[in-house]
């Protein structure tokens, strides 16, 4: 029987955070003055190792996951990762597999995630202007880096790609024209993140997040768009096509526009903690009872029992909180379980 929770919501999507490290310092999600020299971040052995982390993933494909998407902080960063693509690539009934990437080191790493046999690419990029992406990476890269990430990807056949912005009234909201412009002439599918209180470390307040109803007004008065059906159930990102035929973008709209009625999706942190959503306060661990000998049917029964309690729909709640009981909330923070 199809595991489905509190809501009738099934189990579909699996997004395996495979490292708590990063090499950008984004200040929405890493600020740089937080995690410095001196921040302990996960010791390899309370990490799964690829076979834990490839144990677990056919459990959970087997109570429904058909889509799996790596993450971390930065997946590239963990060693040897395309030795675990490759393991998971060969799980049966795994229908996709994608990776969310700053594209950072995706030059040096493609050939060996391509032929491990990883599908899809998704890359993050805020804007084109040089300045504005440094501060919004906490000076770590510049634009160059991750269009030359872009372009070893296009080399190898992944196209169309997704492209991540997250945008931040303020900050980048004026440069998305020119970024939408630059993706649409490429053919990759850009989509706009509105700024998300994920975790308690980015300092979140609402004015600072632009509403994609205005990202497409603003992206319409000079592209002119139309939108388009979603492409599955559970589907994150609203369409839009360009009406001249080249090409769409997405809007990702969790503040305003919330998409919990139909949320699929698990995250699986790096160090074996289960979470049922973004925003979750607390996680299921599955380390111990893996590492202490339980068998692949106590650790099928834990997963079920978390999911079959699920009641997470944050997003569709968050206006109804007050701002200090919003504060007050300990989430677990995006570059542990990848967003
Ligand atoms: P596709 O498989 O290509 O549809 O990708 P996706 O949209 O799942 O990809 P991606 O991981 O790039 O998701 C885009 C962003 O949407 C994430 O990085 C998060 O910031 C946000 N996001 C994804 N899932 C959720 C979710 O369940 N809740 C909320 N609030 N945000 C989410
Ligand atoms: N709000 C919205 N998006 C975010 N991301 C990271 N932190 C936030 C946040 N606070 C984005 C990253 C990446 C994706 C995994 O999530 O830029 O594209
Ligand atoms: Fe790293 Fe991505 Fe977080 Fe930026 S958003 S610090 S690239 S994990
Ligand atoms: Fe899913 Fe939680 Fe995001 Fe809602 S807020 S869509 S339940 S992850």
């Amino acid at each position: 029987m199809n595991l489905k929770d509190q809501y009738d919501r099934p189990l579909r999507d699996l997004r395996i955070s495979v490292t708590d490290r990063c090499n950008f310092r984004c200040p929405y999600c890493m600020p740089a003055e937080i995690f410095g020299e001196r921040y302990q971040f996960l010791p390899k052995p309370q990490l799964l190792t690829f076979e834990e982390i490839v144990r677990l993933t056919r459990i959970i494909v087997r109570l429904g996951a058909v889509k799996i998407r790596l993450t971390g902080g930065e997946p590239l960063l963990r060693q040897d990762i395309e030795d675990l693509v490759a393991m998971l690539a060969a799980i049966d009934g795994v229908d996709d597999l994608a990776m969310t990437t700053n594209a950072y080191l995706l030059p040096q790493k493609l050939d060996a995630l391509k032929a491990a046999g990883l599908k899809r690419l998704t890359i993050s990029l805020d804007t084109l202007d040089d300045e504005i992406f440094r501060r919004m990476n906490g000076g770590r890269s510049g634009v160059d880096k991750v269009l030359a990430g872009i372009e070893a990807a296009e080399v190898a056949g992944y196209t169309p790609l997704k492209i991540n912005a997250v945008v931040q009234r303020g900050v980048n909201d004026h440069t998305l024209v020119d970024l939408a412009r630059f993706f649409k002439e490429r053919d990759h599918i850009l989509r706009f993140i509105e700024y998300m209180d994920v975790g308690n470390k980015n300092g979140w307040k609402m004015d600072e997040v632009l509403p994609s109803a205005e990202i497409v007004e603003r992206i319409h008065a000079e592209l002119p768009l139309e939108p388009v059906a979603g492409n599955y159930f559970g589907e994150v990102a609203r369409r839009y096509r360009y009406a001249d035929g080249g090409g769409e973008i997405g809007l990702i709209s969790s503040v305003t526009q919330p998409f919990c009625g139909s949320c699929t999706r698990m995250r699986l942190s790096p160090e074996g903690r289960i979470f049922t959503c973004l925003f979750a306060t607390e996680g299921t661990d599955l380390r111990d009872p893996l590492r202490a000998g339980a068998s692949d049917d106590d650790i099928e029964a834990i997963i079920r029992a978390t999911w079959g309690a699920r009641i997470d729909r944050y997003s569709e709640i968050r206006s109804s909180l007050t701002d200090e009981v919003r504060d007050r909330r300990k989430k677990v923070e995006m570059y542990h379980i990848g967003g």
